[in-house]
């Protein structure tokens, strides 16, 4: 069961920065997952809000700010350090010499943000990372058939925050790979069911021991947990 650092490993670093992807890479993360939204001027930035409010000492929309204006705020406020917003062409020269697996989630779920699939295609294209080490996923069920459509050969995976009859059938319609689940929202019967079918389950986010033992013995194919070492030190 692979481990995937949530927003990076956000339990010790300010969320979806690159001191908490650095972090990821040095507990040993199989993956880090990530949220991408797009600024006026087109940039991909790694930040999880459509607004600045929770994570940084900005104010306003992500997309109303263009990426100069965006990176003088500081995303570590909470934690009473520098950091700043990231770009998602950052992320992946800080990972290119390594082998840890990129799940992109894409935000459009609030925010259509316009063209922003083809925008991550190119990125992804121009950084010359290997399409083995990307993994879409999203709320918005639409941006993964858009991307699956623009490069069949990667994985994408629906993220589901409720629970949803006849998943197999539903993927096949959207054209999903895989299945993104919150903890709490899928049955065992359902995991193993789309299992059988080849089908990857990952579910999110794990926070307690019982949750991560429980899909120990389910062996799904990854986690999301919010801290590597506490994974690795609880199975
Ligand atoms: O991709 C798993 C998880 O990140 C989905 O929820 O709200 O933390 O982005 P959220
Ligand atoms: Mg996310």
């Amino acid at each position: 069961m692979k481990r995937f650092a949530h927003r990076g490993v956000m339990a010790h670093r300010p969320e979806n920065t690159m001191s908490a992807f650095r972090l990821a890479l040095e507990t040993g993360a199989d993956g880090i997952e990530t949220d991408v939204h797009m600024t006026k001027d087109g940039v991909l930035v790694l930040i999880h809000d459509e607004t600045l409010e929770r994570t940084t000492d900005g104010r306003g929309q992500v997309s109303l700010y263009t990426y100069d204006e965006l990176k003088q705020f500081n995303a570590g406020v909470r934690h009473e350090v520098e950091e700043h917003i990231p770009t998602l062409e950052e992320l992946f020269d800080l990972v290119k010499e390594e082998s840890v697996i990129l799940n992109l989630e894409v935000k459009t779920d609030v925010l259509r943000y316009e063209g922003i699939e083809s925008r991550i295609i190119e990125s992804i294209e121009s950084a010359g990372i290997d399409a083995s080490r990307i993994l879409f996923s999203s709320f918005n069920h639409e941006t993964i058939h858009r991307l699956k459509q623009m490069r069949p050969d990667i994985e994408a995976a629906i993220l589901l925050a409720q629970p949803l009859y006849d998943i197999s059938g539903y993927l096949r319609f959207v054209g999903a790979d895989s299945v993104h689940p919150h903890i709490d929202r899928i049955t065992d019967e359902e995991v193993r069911s789309l299992q059988g079918r080849g089908i990857p389950v990952r579910p999110y986010t794990i926070k307690t021991q019982h949750q991560l033992e429980r899909c120990m013995a389910l062996q799904v194919d990854a986690v999301f947990v919010n801290d590597i070492e506490w994974a690795n030190e609880t199975t």
